[in-house]
């Protein structure tokens, strides 16, 4: 089944409290610091303070996650590293579409969850900021579970999520005709679910399908979460990482 997954995203988000938590954040990042930046509509604010900050003097070096911030950061004056030249970052700060109780959430809607992963796991302290309405219970219910597919493998990963469980849908491109084609040059599939699945469980699962070549789930990642309320900003810390 195809799907267009900018219908669910644009429900009950607030760009006010987006541009909140984006500035908010930007008072994590210090001087000398290696940044990973992150994709959407929340890092975009994050991105512009940043550059209102290194126009005042702050000095960064960026690490984009995609090409979406990569053209954001130039336009804001943010000096940036390619990705393929860093092993390690002192802060990663993204957006999510989800995120629960305990820090795990869900990525991907940007469809940039493949290196969104990669700079979240070379960051020493990894944010993620929201706003109020992307924390729930438990995640894949309201939201599904986006992949990064590798085009060959289309009908063969499809059959295998059905397999598990899912409902997948290939997500369709806006102003483009078709599916949607990632930075890397993949397809995007997105995984809907009846009941709450077990994401741990899922995640092997996932994992173990070849094919696909990074899902959504970011479980264990964040150190931290930034949550924009009406009446100003929560930090959630993550409990201690092996
Ligand atoms: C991109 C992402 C984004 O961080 C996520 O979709 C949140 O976006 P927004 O801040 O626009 O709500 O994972 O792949």
């Amino acid at each position: 089944m195809w799907g267009y997954y900018g219908a669910m995203k644009a429900q009950g988000e607030d760009k006010n409290l987006k541009k909140i938590v984006g500035l908010a954040a930007a008072d994590l990042v210090k001087d000398g610091m290696t940044v990973g930046i992150g994709t959407g509509s929340t890092a975009a604010f994050f991105i512009e303070e940043l550059g209102r900050r290194i126009r005042d003097g702050l000095s960064i070096r960026g690490v984009p996650t995609s090409y979406q911030a990569k053209l954001m950061c130039h336009k804001h004056g943010i000096p940036l590293l390619d990705p393929s030249l860093v092993d390690r970052l002192d802060i990663a700060i993204d957006g999510a579409d989800e995120i629960d109780y305990s820090l795990n959430a869900i990525k991907g809607g940007g469809a940039a969850n493949t290196m969104e992963k990669v700079i979240a796991a070379m960051a020493d302290e990894f944010v993620i900021i929201v706003d109020h309405s992307k924390l729930v219970e438990k995640l894949a219910v309201s939201f599904p579970v986006p992949l990064e597919v590798v085009p060959a493998a289309l009908s063969f990963v499809m059959r295998r999520v059905r397999e598990i469980g899912s409902r997948p849908e290939l997500r369709m491109a806006v102003k483009k005709a078709g599916p949607v084609v990632t930075d890397n040059g993949n397809f995007m599939v997105d995984l809907y679910f009846d009941e709450a699945p077990d994401v741990y469980r899922l995640d092997r699962m996932l994992k173990s399908i070849p094919g696909i070549l990074e899902n959504g789930l970011f479980l264990g990642m964040a150190h931290k979460a930034l949550v924009a309320w009406e009446d100003g900003v929560e930090v959630m810390l993550a409990g201690p990482k092996d």
